[in-house]
């Protein structure tokens, strides 16, 4: 029997905790051993617990276990996470985990100490929630060079987008939908700020590319300035609006990363992932495009994640080698300005047409039922972001208001 622990019994704990109980013989016949909860730790008691017995406010309960093998952090955020995790490992013990705020920033440094107490250091559950993506991107696609890697890895923003899409629901009211449902945190701002998002592309563009790409280094935009103006106006293009997470090497060798509200075409894979589901795409260059679809949160989901890790760590002869990156040696990212954007504007003024041709060139111009005559909404050819941004300065020297931007992504 292995015995395992579980760090934070919250709702993606008590699920680890659920899953290895109801599918105990299943896990069992997977594992080839036995799989048995010895310790909780939590700050708070559970008297109305089944598990109650095994809670521990005490680490060291943990730590100094020396029949525990595998421990799930399900605890979020850096501290005390890491310090844990790290104490965890050089006693020889595995950690696996759905925190992807310390993956993103520590994952280089966890990955390596692993390699040197040869135990394991996973987090499927860090990206993607219950679908199947670390794993995938490491091993089965390992024959391939990644081209790029495109997300939809937020559910609740995309929660709030699809509302905002079908029922031309107003951002604010989405989102407080969103907060009603159990959706967003009670301070949704790294959902809706594209926090979240960030640090999962991070996970999957080291992982793809093998250095440590920092959130720090990504830019990142999130969807509170979303309107259902330019929802209608992607429409008119032929899209939806999707907070994507992307990281696409370019052929200078760097990586464009970015998050932002993107339009993509709505017949395209990603264009069809809807709801609180997350969709990614991954483009080998011997696969084509490979998409994986499913619930990218919740308990179960976020739960069979770190349980099937917790079943590799048993099955593990030792470290897993092909799941690593290196440490960054810093600039591997483009900058943001330089990198390659396609550019929806909507602006209002006075011959708002004339004044964008004439910076922009030849546009594609959209249209929407009921709009102000003085407004005008476009879609301009591939260009660098500084180019962007340098037109929208032009565009407002020129006496036009910018009242929003995005991108176009051609999915
Ligand atoms: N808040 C996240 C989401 C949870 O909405 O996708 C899963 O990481």
């Amino acid at each position: 029997m292995i015995k395992i622990a579980v760090m934070g019994f919250g709702v993606v704990g008590s699920g680890v905790v659920e899953v290895c109980d109801k599918n105990g013989s299943s896990i069992q016949k997977r594992a080839g051993e036995e799989i048995s909860v010895s310790r909780i730790l939590d700050l708070r008691d559970f008297p109305e617990s089944p598990y109650r017995e095994l809670v521990t406010h005490n680490f060291e309960d943990i730590l100094h276990d020396p029949e525990i093998a595998v421990v799930a952090e399900v605890m979020g955020g850096l501290e005390p996470a890491y310090s844990y995790s790290r104490a965890l490992i050089q006693a020889g013990k595995s950690v696996v985990t759905s925190n992807k705020e310390l993956v993103s920033e520590k994952g280089a440094e966890l990955l390596a100490l692993a390699k040197e107490h040869n135990v394991n250091y996973l987090f499927e559950a860090s990206v993607g929630g219950g679908i199947p993506i670390i794993r995938p991107l490491h091993m089965c696609l390992a024959a391939n060079e990644i081209d790029e890697i495109a997300g939809i890895l937020n559910g609740t923003t995309n929660f709030i987008l699809t509302k905002m899409i079908r029922e031309q629901m107003p951002f604010g009211e989405a989102l407080a939908l969103a907060q009603r449902l159990g959706y967003a945190e009670r301070d949704p701002s790294a959902d809706v700020d594209g926090f979240d998002a960030c640090r999962k592309i991070c996970i999957l563009a080291s992982l793809a590319y093998g250095r440590h790409i920092y959130p720090r280094e990504v830019h990142t935009e999130g969807i509170r300035a979303v309107t259902l103006e330019d929802v209608a106006y992607a429409g008119d293009w032929g899209g939806v609006i999707k907070l994507v997470g992307r990281a696409k090497r370019l052929e200078s060798g760097k990586l464009a990363v970015r998050v932002s509200p993107a339009i993509i075409s709505h017949e395209s894979q990603l264009g069809t992932v809807d709801d609180v589901f997350n969709g990614i795409l991954v483009r080998g260059n011997a696969t084509g495009d490979v998409v994986f679809y499913g619930k990218g949160a919740g308990k179960l989901p976020t739960a069979s994640a770190v349980v099937g890790d917790i079943v590799d760590c048993v099955k593990a002869k030792g470290t897993i080698r092909s799941l690593t990156w290196t440490p960054s040696e810093g600039g591997e990212v483009e900058d943001y300005r330089r990198s390659p954007v396609t550019p929806y504007i909507r602006c209002r003024g006075v011959h708002a047409s004339e004044t964008v041709e004439s910076v922009f060139g030849t546009v594609r111009a959209l249209h929407r039922k009921d709009a102000p005559r003085d407004e005008y909404a476009f879609v301009a050819g591939e260009m660098p972001q500084s180019r962007v941004d340098d037109g929208r300065a032009r565009l407002e020297e020129d006496g036009l208001e910018i009242l929003s931007t995005l991108c176009v992504l051609d999915y």
